[in-house]
């Protein structure tokens, strides 16, 4: 018998041709589920009913509902995995956990304004619900190993990370939670940004900058530099880890996924990852296995919600320094979006998309 009850917020079209305008996300949530013996989904809900249908047949879910009010009302659900677009992942986190459930894994980015990401996560701590965001590639090998590296002192000192990516908020979101994961989740101190956003650039329907340059300094005195869009060539790697003594590149350009330059050496040495890339296999499965043995067993997930509010916060600020002209010190102390505003009062004109 499962101990936990699990239900869907969102399930996705099924994932025939994935891609940045639907995943079905669900799908993914629902193997890694599945894999777990204490775990049973025992409904789902979607606007689509064709869509809810479709994923109930796929996963055997025996319930299905075309609103999640109806599902979280009727089912006593311990575990809800919310899986729509960025812009209703605050309502429907904080309609769960009103309705008395007791862990939302939550698909990242947290929301699309500040003050959502930190309301949902509040009404989540004050009922005492436990809610998680889906930054999965915290439990890849290329960036366990990475960890295990700089924490044995591979490179000395951590002095800087990098990372290029498409974006800040999207995928951006990722990047942020890794850098916080090896600089030990330490808060940032400040952020400086500039980006180009002529182009519109709608990712499950959020504003997305074409390109940005940011720099940041966490507290320990880390500092931060990302370059996006066509600059993401300047960091030519998912992350760089620049330290006294050497270098460590994740998923560098035309390069195997790991490998570490050590003090005095010319040559990079190779860190087996066996068949495990930039995105799996197997990283959602490893995530949710997390959220639930914190569930079970007490303890916090690494996918929670102070870890999400910390890499979050980085990006709104990014967009903050922009709308500013100016660094930014944190916390950040806005609650909206600053590049949609700078777009709504015409600072900002993407060319829409044909
Ligand atoms: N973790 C990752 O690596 C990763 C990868 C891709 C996407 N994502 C994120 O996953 C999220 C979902 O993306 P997707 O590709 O699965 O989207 P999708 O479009 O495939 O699925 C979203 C579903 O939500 C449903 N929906 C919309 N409004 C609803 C409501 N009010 N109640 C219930 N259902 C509703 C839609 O009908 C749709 O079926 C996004 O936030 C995206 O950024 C994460």
């Amino acid at each position: 018998m499962a101990t936990f009850k699990v239900g869907f917020i969102g399930t996705g079209k099924k994932p025939v041709h994935a891609g940045p305008q639907g995943y079905g996300m669900a799908h993914q949530h629902a193997v890694a589920y599945k894999a777990l013996p204490d775990c049973e989904i025992v409904a789902c809900a979607d606007i689509v009913e064709e869509n809810a249908k479709a994923f109930a047949e796929a996963f055997g879910v025996p319930r299905l509902y075309t609103h999640h009010k109806a599902m979280l009302e009727k089912e006593e659900l311990d575990i809800v995995s919310v899986c729509t677009w960025p812009h209703l992942h605050a309502p429907l986190v904080i309609d769960a956990a009103v309705a008395g459930v007791r862990a939302i894994h939550c698909e990242k980015p947290m929301a699309d304004t500040w003050g959502a990401c930190r309301l949902m996560a509040q009404e989540c701590e004050r009922r005492g619900v436990r809610l998680t965001f889906n930054h999965q590639r915290r439990f890849g090998a290329p960036f366990r190993k990475a960890k295990a590296l700089l924490d044995t002192g591979a490179i000395g000192e951590l002095v800087r990370i990098e990372f290029g990516a498409g974006n800040l908020y999207d995928y951006g979101s990722h990047n942020f939670d890794l850098a916080n994961y090896f600089n030990n989740e330490i808060t940032a101190s400040w952020a400086i940004c500039q980006i180009d956003y002529r182009d519109e650039n709608l990712v499950f329907g959020a504003h997305n900058e074409n390109q940005a340059f940011a720099l940041w300094q966490y507290r320990n005195g880390v500092f931060g530099v990302a370059s996006t869009g066509m600059g993401a060539g300047l960091i030519g790697a998912h992350h760089r880890l620049v330290g006294t003594e050497g270098m460590i590149d994740i998923g560098a350009v035309n390069a195997p996924v790991l490998r570490v330059r050590r003090f005095g050496e010319r040559d990079w040495e190779v860190i087996d990852c066996g068949n495990e890339g930039l995105h799996g296999p197997g990283y959602i499965e490893r995530a949710i296995a997390d959220v639930v043995k914190a569930l079970r067993e007490g303890g916090e997930s690494e996918l929670c919600a102070r870890h999400a509010l910390n890499a979050t916060e980085i990006i709104f600020a990014c967009w903050e320094s922009v709308r500013r002209r100016a660094r930014v010190e944190l916390p950040l102390m806005i609650q909206d979006n600053p590049l949609n505003d700078l777009v709504a009062r015409g600072e900002l004109t993407p060319k829409p998309r044909g």
